[in-house]
């Protein structure tokens, strides 16, 4: 380093024109580091725009299709599903039904655009009556009943045509449990990525609106991370490693940076973040009342998140910025 010192040294030559400015950038967004999050519903023709996410819908499977076009146009090469059942149990069960919303959606998308990666989100609070991620027992999530249910899920989901599954339901030995049925039952080709550092927070907010999966009692603070915690980050993701996972996640991102940074030096795995429902509702809230400017929010936010570590960003935003940064 030189340190000769100003003004042998000024750092504003290298900022003086757009093309200089381009050489000399150390981090770039592409539109193959997205990945966008698609809800499916029942039904036909059913377009229903989450409330507390403008710009994001619930969307049937003809729908669904018609965006997993859209999305592979722009280039963005994977969608992650999340599904809203039918019916809700104490079991789960629509989550591993092979004629599931889920199954139903990453069959239609599969074979309207091949290329398209379709990632599916594999928990059971959408799927439980009670809206808890696992089998509830006595007001108590159990974790060993649980993954036998998340393995059959996983593998119902590669059945169906899914590229990736991505467990987020944060009980212990998921991945090994879930890596195990794939190899088993002739799916061992099938990649998890693994919600592997995921936290308790509150910026999950809109997406319980937009998965109808608010728990009926308690919170997920006996499976999420606590958010005070960094080194336990560290267990998590080496621990999902270990059991197999392809690529690890962090989530959610913005108030993360530090543990994607933290992960990013530790791991040789692809690393993802996901900046989830609260993170888009509040820009999107800030840029309704006309106090922030979306486009260049969104493009800081996201080249944070890859400048911080993160290979790969799960964001609402993925479409609106897939045509800025092409
Ligand atoms: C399911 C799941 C959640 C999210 C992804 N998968 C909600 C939760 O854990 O409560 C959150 C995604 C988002 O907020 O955008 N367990």
């Amino acid at each position: 380093m030189s340190n000769a010192g100003f003004p042998v040294q000024r750092l504003r030559r290298l900022r003086m024109t757009p093309t200089l400015r381009s050489m000399v950038r150390e981090t770039s967004l592409r539109v193959t580091d997205l990945i966008y999050p698609l809800f499916v519903l029942h039904g036909s023709r059913v377009k229903a725009e989450v409330s507390s996410m403008p710009g994001i819908y619930n969307l049937s499977v003809d729908y669904i299709v018609e965006e997993a076009r859209a999305v592979r146009d722009l280039g963005i090469p994977a969608v992650l599903l999340f599904g809203i059942p039918k019916t809700k149990d104490d079991m789960a069960s629509e989550a591993y039904d092979p004629k599931g919303i889920v199954q139903q959606a990453v069959k239609a998308i599969k074979k309207a655009t091949p290329d398209l990666v379709v990632i599916t989100d594999v928990c059971l609070c959408a799927y439980t009556a009670n809206g808890h991620c696992g089998i509830v027992r006595d007001g108590k999530i159990l974790n060993d009943p649980t993954l036998e249910v998340l393995a059959k899920v996983a593998l119902s989901h590669a059945q169906a045509g899914a590229d990736i599954v991505a467990p987020s339901d944060m009980m212990d030995g998921h991945v090994r449990a879930i890596r195990k049925k794939l190899d088993e039952k002739g799916s061992p080709d099938v990649a998890i990525m693994s919600y592997a550092a995921k936290y308790a927070s509150a910026f999950y907010g809109p997406f319980r609106d937009a998965a109808q999966a608010t728990p009926a009692f308690g919170d997920r603070r006996s499976h999420q991370m606590d958010i005070a915690n960094a080194r336990e980050a560290e267990l998590e993701i080496l621990l999902d490693i270990k059991e197999g996972a392809d690529i690890v996640m962090v989530k959610p991102a913005l108030a993360y940076l530090d543990i994607i940074y933290r992960i990013r030096q530790r791991v040789l795995q692809p690393l993802a973040a996901y900046s989830v429902s609260g993170e888009y509702a509040l820009i999107k809230a800030a840029a309704q009342q006309g106090w922030l400017d979306e486009e260049q929010i969104v493009l800081e936010w996201l080249t944070a998140i890859k400048r911080a570590g993160a290979d790969l960003i799960l964001t609402y935003f993925a479409k609106a910025v897939a045509s800025k940064i092409a």
